[in-house]
C-alpha cells in the first residue's frame, strides 16, 4: 500500500484553493492508501505569525481538514512541530540541497519579491523542510495542488542527491498526486493571480468559514468580461477569470469544462454566478457548520492532534534515526 503524505500551512483560514486543490483529494485518498496529514506550523513561521494567534489558527486549521472528512483514526493528523523528527532530517537536507537549487524556486521568488535581502532564511530552505516532511516518512504519494509541483521535484532531487552520495536506496521516488479541473483556483479578483489565504482582500478568496451571504456576494463580485459564457473550452482561452469559475463549478459538479459549458454557454454571467453560488453554499455550508461544532470543542481537537503526533513519530523516528546512522552521525 502506497503510504501518502501531505501538509497544510497554518497561516490563516483554508480558502476554495486549498480544498479544491488539495484537502477534497486528501479526503478522498483515505479509501486504499495509509495516510498522514500535517498541519505545518513551522513553515507558517517562515513569515511573521502573531504568536497569539499561531496555535489557534493551528488548531483551526485541524478543526477543517477533521470537518472536511479526514479519518484521524484510521490515519494520521498532527501538527509538524509535534513531531521533532521533521527537523532532524530538514537539517541533514539543508546539507544536501544546493543554493543553486533553491535559487530556482519561483515561490521564493514570488515571495520575496524585491525584498529579497529582508526575507527570513527560514523562507529560502523552506522546501528543504518541505522535502524532510515527505521523506521522515518515505511517503511516496503527495496530493498537493500545481503550485507545488516544483517543490515535489526539488525533494526528488534532494532524495535522489542524498542517496547518491551515501550509496544507499534509502529514500524513495515521491509521486505528487495532482487532481482535477480544480488544481489552480485564482483569485476571485484578479484571474493570473492565484487564490490565497494570504492575499490581503478578503474579497479574492472564498474561505471555508464564509457565511451563504458572503459566498454570494463574493460571487457576484467577482471579476469577469463583458462577453457571455463561451460554448466549449477553447472559447475560455484568453479569459482567465471566465475560466477560473467555470473551471470552479465543473469540480464542485464533478463535471468537466465542457459539461459546464454545456449547460450554460451563451448565457451572461448573472445567472450562471447565481448557479454557481448555490452550487458553493451546498457544498461548504456542511463544512463550516461541522468545523464550527469541532472548535466547540478544543480539547478534543487538541487531543486528536496529540494521539496523532505520537503515531507519527513511532513511523518517522526509526527512519530518520536511520538518515542520521547513514551521514555518520554517532548515536551513543
Ligand atoms: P499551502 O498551505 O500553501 O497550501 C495547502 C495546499 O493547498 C494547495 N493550494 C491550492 N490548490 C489550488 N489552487 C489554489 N489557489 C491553491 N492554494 C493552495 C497547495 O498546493 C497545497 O497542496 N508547502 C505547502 C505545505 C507543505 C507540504 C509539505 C505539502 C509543507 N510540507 C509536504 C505537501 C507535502 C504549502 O505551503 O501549502
Amino acid at each position: 500500500m502506497h503510504r501518502v503524505f501531505s501538509g497544510i500551512q497554518p497561516s490563516g483560514v483554508p480558502q476554495l484553493g486549498n480544498y479544491l486543490g488539495a484537502m477534497r483529494n486528501w479526503v478522498a485518498l483515505q479509501d486504499g492508501h495509509e495516510c498522514i496529514y500535517c498541519v505545518v506550523d513551522l513553515h507558517a513561521l517562515t513569515t511573521w505569525q502573531d504568536p497569539k494567534q499561531l496555535a489557534s489558527q493551528t488548531r483551526e486549521m485541524a478543526a477543517s481538514l477533521l470537518a472536511c472528512g479526514i479519518d484521524a483514526k484510521q490515519h494520521i493528523l498532527f501538527n509538524q512541530s509535534a513531531v521533532p523528527a521533521h527537523v532532524r532530517l530538514a537539517w541533514i537536507f539543508n546539507c544536501v540541497a544546493r543554493m543553486g537549487w533553491l535559487n530556482r524556486m519561483t515561490q521564493f521568488k514570488d515571495k520575496a519579491g524585491k525584498d529579497r535581502e529582508n526575507v527570513s532564511t527560514g523562507l529560502f530552505v523552506y522546501p528543504n523542510l518541505m522535502a524532510a516532511d515527505i521523506l521522515a516518512y518515505r511517503a511516496t504519494r503527495v496530493p498537493v495542488g500545481d503550485d507545488q509541483r516544483q517543490h515535489l521535484e526539488l525533494a526528488n532531487d534532494i532524495a535522489q542527491k542524498f542517496n547518491h552520495d551515501y550509496a544507499t536506496e534509502f529514500f524513495p521516488a515521491i509521486e505528487p498526486v495532482i487532481l482535477g479541473v480544480a488544481a489552480r483556483v485564482m483569485s476571485l479578483r484578479d484571474g493570473t493571480k492565484k487564490m490565497s489565504k494570504s492575499d490581503p482582500s478578503d474579497q479574492s478568496r472564498i474561505n471555508l468559514t464564509d457565511e451563504p451571504e458572503a459566498i454570494a456576494l463574493k460571487i457576484r463580485r467577482a471579476k469577469t468580461d463583458p462577453a457571455p459564457l463561451p460554448g466549449d473550452p477553447a472559447g475560455l482561452e484568453g479569459r482567465p477569470e471566465a475560466a477560473n469559475l467555470v473551471g470552479i463549478y465543473a469540480a464542485l459538479a464533478g463535471t468537466d469544462l465542457a459539461g459546464v459549458l454545456r449547460e450554460h454557454g451563451g448565457k451572461g454571467f448573472g445567472a450562471f454566478k447565481e448557479a454557481l453560488a448555490e452550487l458553493l453554499i451546498s457544498h461548504l455550508s456542511p463544512i463550516a457548520e461541522e468545523t464550527r461544532r469541532w472548535l466547540d470543542d478544543p480539547g478534543a481537537i487538541d487531543a486528536v492532534l496529540r494521539d496523532g503526533a505520537a503515531r507519527a513519530a513511532e513511523i518517522a523516528d526509526p527512519i530518520v534515526d536511520e538518515a542520521e546512522r547513514l551521514v555518520g552521525l554517532l548515536k551513543p
